[in-house]
């Protein structure tokens, strides 16, 4: 099969070459999937698309008029793919469901740890030969209460490391996992209660039309002064202008982020020789209890591995007529 990878980031390409072991005719193509790009495809059996490609209507129109039966997603999140329109035109639409919920939990904790004791100012001030403390002081995670929001795969493993630490965890989910409950201690709540109760926060529900803006103004102004919140889930979880409004005031007073609001146009793109027009970012980063990282959660060895694998595999099930079992019907 003649196969288009959208968005193929450098950092990807060796697994995905790897794991294809030369089956499929694969071509990299730099740019995202959108509109613009999508001619892209014309004369490719089947299109392979990332975090901020855009699968919807009038994109997915051009595939199929392109030849297009095949969409297979490098991400576990499908929030970008208009699945009623696939359906409609018969394309088929696989994901990659978990592969590695544990790098991303990882990340998650290197966050809260290195904002916590502020290790980038610490390393920063080392290099200037600046041996100094004032300004560094932490706090013991030890007996914290951590709320989770989201406790499937990542938010359970999350829960997990922190229950290592001796944190205390309360839970926000639609569905009640007994093993969090049995295994860690770990009490389900209303939103607003994990709010209140918290000293971290962290989110780890997918981004859905419930969850957008699952922190808000609202919810912000429930919680803990001085709170650290994390999100290594999707931007559009939280209102970014509310935890600006938030930081400024202390009522936030650390905010982690991997995933941001507007993140399409900026993230996994190299613009050091640009103007920065984002003035959310721009304010952001200029505080010093923010941390920010571009997306990479997921990056690992594994991840990687696990992503070229499946994607491979749903490829090749397509090619060969049979259903992969990480298809998403409709
Ligand atoms: P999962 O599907 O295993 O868990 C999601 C949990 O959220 C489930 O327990 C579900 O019941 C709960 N949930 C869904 N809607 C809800 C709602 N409206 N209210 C309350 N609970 C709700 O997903 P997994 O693998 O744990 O991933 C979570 C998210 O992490 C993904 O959706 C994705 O957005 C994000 N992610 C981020 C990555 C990164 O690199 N930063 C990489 C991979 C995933």
């Amino acid at each position: 099969m003649r196969v288009a990878v959208f968005s193929a980031h450098n950092f990807e390409r060796d697994y995905l070459s790897g794991a294809n072991a030369d089956r499929h005719e694969i071509f990299f193509i730099d740019v995202r999937l959108n509109e613009q790009t999508a001619r892209l495809a014309a004369g490719f059996d089947a299109v392979s698309i990332f975090t901020s490609d855009h699968a919807d209507a009038p994109v997915l129109e051009i595939l199929a008029a392109e030849g297009v039966r095949f969409l297979a997603l490098r991400t576990a999140g499908f929030n970008n793919v208009d699945l009623k329109k696939a359906n409609e035109l018969g394309i088929k639409v696989a994901r990659v469901p978990a592969y590695s919920p544990y790098a991303v939990a990882e990340h998650t904790v290197a966050l809260m740890l290195a904002m916590n004791r502020k290790l980038i100012r610490a390393h920063q001030r080392i290099m200037d030969n600046n041996f100094t403390l004032d300004g560094l002081v932490g706090f013991d995670m030890h007996g914290k209460t951590v709320g989770i929001i989201g406790t499937g795969k990542i938010g359970h493993i999350v829960a997990r490391i922190l229950h290592g630490f001796g944190c205390k965890l309360l839970a926000f989910d639609s569905f009640l996992n007994d093993d969090l409950v049995k295994e860690l201690g770990t009490k389900y709540v209303s939103i607003e209660t994990l709010c209140r109760e918290s000293d971290i926060i962290t989110l780890h529900v997918p981004l859905t039309d419930d969850t957008k803006f699952i922190i808000d103004t609202k919810n912000i102004d429930l919680m803990k002064r001085g709170v650290m919140l994390v999100n290594t889930s999707r931007g559009k979880l939280v209102k970014t202008e509310a935890v600006i409004k938030a930081l400024k005031t202390q009522q936030i007073g650390f905010y982690g982020m991997d995933v941001y609001e507007e993140e399409e146009e900026l993230f996994f793109e190299d613009h050091s020789e640009d103007i920065l027009q984002d003035d959310m970012i721009a304010r952001l980063m200029t505080f010093n209890n923010v941390f920010i990282t571009s997306h990479q959660a997921f990056l690992t060895d594994t991840a990687l591995s696990n992503i070229a694998e499946t994607t491979m595999y749903n490829l090749n099930c397509f090619e060969d007529g049979k259903k992969s079992e990480n298809e998403i019907s409709f």
